[in-house]
Formats: C-alpha cells, structure tokens, sequence
C-alpha cells in the first residue's frame, strides 16, 4: 500500500528509481512519481494516474540525469486519483520535494495555518502539507533542523523521504512513524524504500529504521536521531534473498511461482526456531492470536492445537482486538502477520500494553519484530504475489512443528509437491467453474481454517462471489442458496470429519449443487461432480496442507481464465499499512 523509493550516490538516480518502483508494485497503487535533482537548485518531477511501465514510459522518467531522487507509488487515502495527487508533493517554490505513506491526522489544521501565512497547495493530499511545512520552517533553520521539527508537529502515521533542490549536499531526509521505511547501505550509495525486495538488486545490507527515527542519507553514509532528537545506532541486517528470489523465474506470474516454490521453502519455514514461542506459550495462562486475513487462517488453525492441547486460547481479527479483548499480565499476545507490517496486528499489540508478545512473520526488520519479546521466521522467501499463498503454508508448517516436532512434518515437501501435480487437471476444473457468480466451501473441524483460506483465495483473486463454512451451519441459511449448478467445494479426507461432512455434500447435492471434492475417500467420489484425489494412506495430521495446494491453483487458474491478473487484484494491496 504506497510505496517509496530514494537514492543518491554516482549511479543514474531516474533508472535505480524506476527500477524501484517497478518492484514496488505489488504493495498495490493508484499513481506513480519520480522527482529527481538535476543540479542545485534544479528539480525536475515527473507524475501521473497509472501503471508504473506506462507512466514511466510516456513521460521518460530514464531520460532524467542526476544522481539524487525519489519516486513513489501512491495508494489513494486523501483525494482523488489523479495527477495533482500523485506523489512527489512540492512546497510553494518547488525546493522541498517528498513522497510520504501513511496518514497526517492534523492536517487539515496544518493546512488552515500555513494557508494563512501564504502557502498555496496544488492537491488535495494530506502529504502535501508536509512538504509546505517544512519550507514554512526553513525561513529561519537550516534544513536538517527543519525537517526535525516538521516532523515533531505531525500527527498520525508516515513514512517520509524528502529532499530540497538548492540544499547545499545531495541527501536525502527520512522519517518514519507506523508505516516501515529501511535504509539500504550499498558501496559509496546509500538507497532508501518501504521495503526491502525494492533495493535487493544494490545492496543486502539494510538498516530498519525504528518508529520516531528520523534519518539523513548522503552517498557517503547515513545518521539516525531517535524520538528525542539524539543520535541513534540501529542494528545492521544482511539478508540472504537474492533478485531472483523476487522476480518471475519464467513463471507467467508471481502467484504460480510462489505456489511451486512452496516445495522448496517449506523445508527452511520448518527449520525456524520455535522452541522460545513455546517456552512463553508455556508460560502463560491463555493466548490471544492476533491477525488479518490469510494469516487470520492460520491464527484460527493455531487457536484450534492450542485448544486441544488443553489451554485457553482464541483467534481474533486484529482489527476488532481492541474492541473486544482485555488482555491482561497472564495474556500471551501472539501475532501472525507475513508482511510485519500490517496495521491493524500492529495496533492491536500495541494495545496488549505489558503483555508478553510473539510474532510470526515473513520479513526480517519488519515493524512487528520490534515490538514482540519473540519472533519466529517463516523463511519463506519475498511473497511478491498480492494473494498469500506460500507464506500461508509456511505459517502453518511453524504452527505444527510447535506440536508435532520437524520429524512428523519431514513428509511435507513431497506431499507439496504430489499435490502439484494436480496441477492439469485442476486448470480444467477451473475451466467449468470460472463461469459461475458464486461458491461455496464447506469442511469441517481442522479442514475448517483451510475451507475459509481457499475461497478467501477464491474470491480475491477471481472476483467471483465465495463463502466458506463449516459444513454444519449451511442447513442454518446458506443453502437457500445451493441451487442447480452451484460450485460447492468438499474438503473431505478421511478423517474423523468424514461421516458429518458426506451429509453435507448430500445435501447440497440433493439441491444440484456442483460437487468438487478433494479427497482420499472412494464413496465421496462417487457423490462428486468432479475429485482431486489426495494421496493414499497419507499422514492425517498433514491433511491441511495437502488440501491447501489445490485450492491455491484453482483460484490461480479461474483468475487467468476470467482475464485477471492475479498478482494484483483489484482494490488490494500486499502490505495494508493503515487502519
Ligand atoms: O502481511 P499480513 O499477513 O499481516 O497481511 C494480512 C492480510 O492483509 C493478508 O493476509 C491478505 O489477506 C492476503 N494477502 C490475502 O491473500
């Protein structure tokens, strides 16, 4: 959800930047910028509504020299989509040029001040009255204590980068506050972005910077103060993704590659260390998780083993956390989020004030590892995809090996890859179904967080209408809505649900429902429409995650049979970085 890039250094800042930008797509936006400084004094911005490649392209963003810039992906909050409110913003004598993430909550009366003094705004963008801001300031400071200070006046969340035409050295200015910004330390050429997949082709030294942190890059290195205007230290990290690991590999698209690459990446998320998450789980009289979306699935599937290992536990919506939960000093808060940057799982911890934390996660320097007491990795790779999908199976491989231990789940890998030999046959399902308005999946039990996850899978990236249920609640209304033809989708192995879930599907047979199912089960079969079969005498502890490769290539393949792309579905972002 928007997305920053910065550079300065002796490379070509306009081609490093819309480098940038094009990695930084998949956080989802709107528009797209680059201001870049072509000599002192000089700024040359260049913006529109649009895709990245084609705004780049008609307006030449490469054909701009210079060696400092920005550029930035813009997701709307305040204003239309249009050209005027697209980022960089400039102030009224276009020196001070920025690009901000996030939300100024003060800013409508940060507006109302400096339009009294004179100031003259050419959008309607809350990040506009920034850039203002700090010229207003400037009058009688030098730039860096300008920034400081506008920074200090600012409510709400950000993540800031500016940088000022006639400033006498070429750097640039950061500042972040709920919204992630890392710098990126490479040889004699500092870079700075929302994230890390975006500078991985210049550099694999990174530096997250903390919430308050405000910092300034020059080719020859960086300083950071802290909230209180002291000079800060924060911990380098090298990361080990490489550029291949975040582009296509061949594959038609994203999704399709990370789906596969979940046979390879399964094995490193089951090499994550868990034994702290245990000891603090342990530790404590009840968990509450915490999450959003395809990581509140996974968070439903952990709530379900901690309860049936006796302890109190319950999954809840990050974002409805603070109305409902009174976490107190004997609450674990455990937090799933793949991003680590997610919003709502960040105020929702926040709001677990002096309780212990925990968090599951992707990226390493995300804001969410700053504020758990333990992290655990998932290892997975960059999920470049909008729609979670190797990052699911990798949260709950690091759930299970907290139950079962590596040795139950050494399996895993092959089974991933046997389920993706379905792939065939699984296009031509997607094939019958992509015509439909609706589905519906139905399991039961464990299968149950899997069935929610598959037509969450469904409907993001299909857009065709999908609900899931535990198979005994569609006789409580919703098979009023099975009608001749409707796709209904049985998770049904042969486990202790089987007997209950078979009345399921004759029910909505019965209602000419269209049945596919995935199963091992020979009399489910001869119910179904249509089957995936799951392994013979497979494992049944190991079930979710042999059901959960197939409806990832169904949602896929429906997707591309509808026209869609479905590394970018419409209206979302990778990473939602507001409430
Ligand atoms: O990064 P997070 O896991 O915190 O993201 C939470 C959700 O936005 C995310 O899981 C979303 O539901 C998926 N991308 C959907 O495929």
């Amino acid at each position: 959800m928007c997305g920053i890039i910065g550079y300065v250094g002796s490379g070509r800042a306009s081609q490093i930047i819309t480098d940038g930008l094009k990695r930084l797509e998949y956080r989802g936006y709107d528009s797209v910028g680059i201001a870049v400084r072509t000599g002192p004094g000089r700024l040359e911005v260049r913006k529109d509504k649009g895709m990245v490649e084609e705004i780049s392209t008609a307006l030449r963003f490469t054909s701009i020299d210079g060696n400092l810039g920005l550029g930035h992906t813009r997701w709307a909050t305040h204003g239309a989509v249009c050209k005027e409110n697209a980022h960089p913003h400039a102030d009224c004598s276009g020196n001070i040029i920025l690009a901000h993430n996030g939300v100024i909550e003060n800013y409508s009366k940060l507006r109302d001040d400096l339009a009294s003094k004179g100031h003259k705004f050419a959008s309607q963008t809350d990040s506009e009255v920034i850039a203002h801001l700090i010229e207003e300031n400037a009058k009688t400071q030098p730039l860096v204590k300008a920034f400081i200070r506008s920074i200090k006046q600012l409510e709400g969340s950000y993540a800031i980068v500016a940088m000022g035409a006639s400033d006498t050295e070429e750097r640039l200015f950061m500042a972040r506050r709920n919204s992630p910004l890392v710098i990126g330390a490479g040889k004699g050429e500092m870079l700075c972005a929302s994230d890390i997949p975006a500078m991985l082709k210049y550099t694999r030294t990174f530096i997250p910077l903390q919430e308050g942190d405000i910092a300034v890059l020059s080719r020859h290195g960086y300083k950071i103060y802290a909230d209180d205007g002291s000079e800060a230290t924060r911990k380098q990290i090298t990361v080990d993704w490489d550029v291949e690991m975040a582009q296509k590999g061949g594959y038609p698209h994203f999704m399709l590659k990370e789906i596969t690459d979940q046979k390879h990446f399964i094995n490193e998320s089951l090499a994550s260390d868990v034994s702290g998450a245990w000891k603090l789980i342990d530790a404590h009289e009840r968990v509450d998780i915490i999450a959003a979306g395809t990581s509140y699935h996974a968070g439903i599937m952990l709530s379900y083993l901690l309860q049936n290992s006796g302890k109190v536990a319950q999954a809840f919506i990050a974002s409805d956390y603070p109305f409902i939960a009174k976490p107190d000093k004997k609450t674990l808060l455990l937090a799933i989020s793949q991003s680590g940057e997610t919003a709502d799982v960040l105020q929702a911890l926040r709001f677990g004030r002096g309780c212990k934390k925990i968090a599951i996660t992707n990226v390493v320097g995300s804001t969410i590892t700053t504020l758990a007491d333990c992290v655990v990795f998932l290892n997975a790779g960059p999920e470049v995809g909008v729609a979670a999908t190797k990052t699911f199976t990798a949260q709950l491989a690091v759930i299970y090996k907290m139950f079962y231990g590596k040795d139950k789940l050494k399996e895993l890998s092959g089974l991933i890859e046997t389920m993706l030999a379905h792939d065939g046959e699984i296009k031509a399902i997607a094939q019958k179904i992509a015509g439909k308005e609706n589905a519906f999946f139905i399991a039961r039990g464990r299968n149950v967080p899997i069935a929610y996850e598959g037509s969450l899978k469904f409907k993001e990236v299909t857009y065709i209408h999908s609900e899931a249920y535990p198979g005994g609640e569609l006789k409580h209304g919703t098979l009023s809505l099975i009608t001749e033809g409707v796709p209904v989708v049985a998770l049904a192995p042969k486990d202790e649900t089987l007997p209950k879930l078979f009345g399921n599907i004759r029910e909505a047979k019965a209602r000419g429902a269209f049945i596919l199912s995935i199963t091992d089960d020979d009399e489910v079969k001869k119910e179904s429409d249509i089957s995936i079969s799951l392994p013979p005498g497979m494992d049944p502890i190991l079930y979710p995650f042999a059901l959960i490769v197939p409806l990832q290539l169904l949602a896929y393949h429906t997707s591309v049979l509808r026209g869609i792309n479905p590394d970018r579905p419409r209206n979302l972002a990778k990473s939602v970085t507001v409430e």
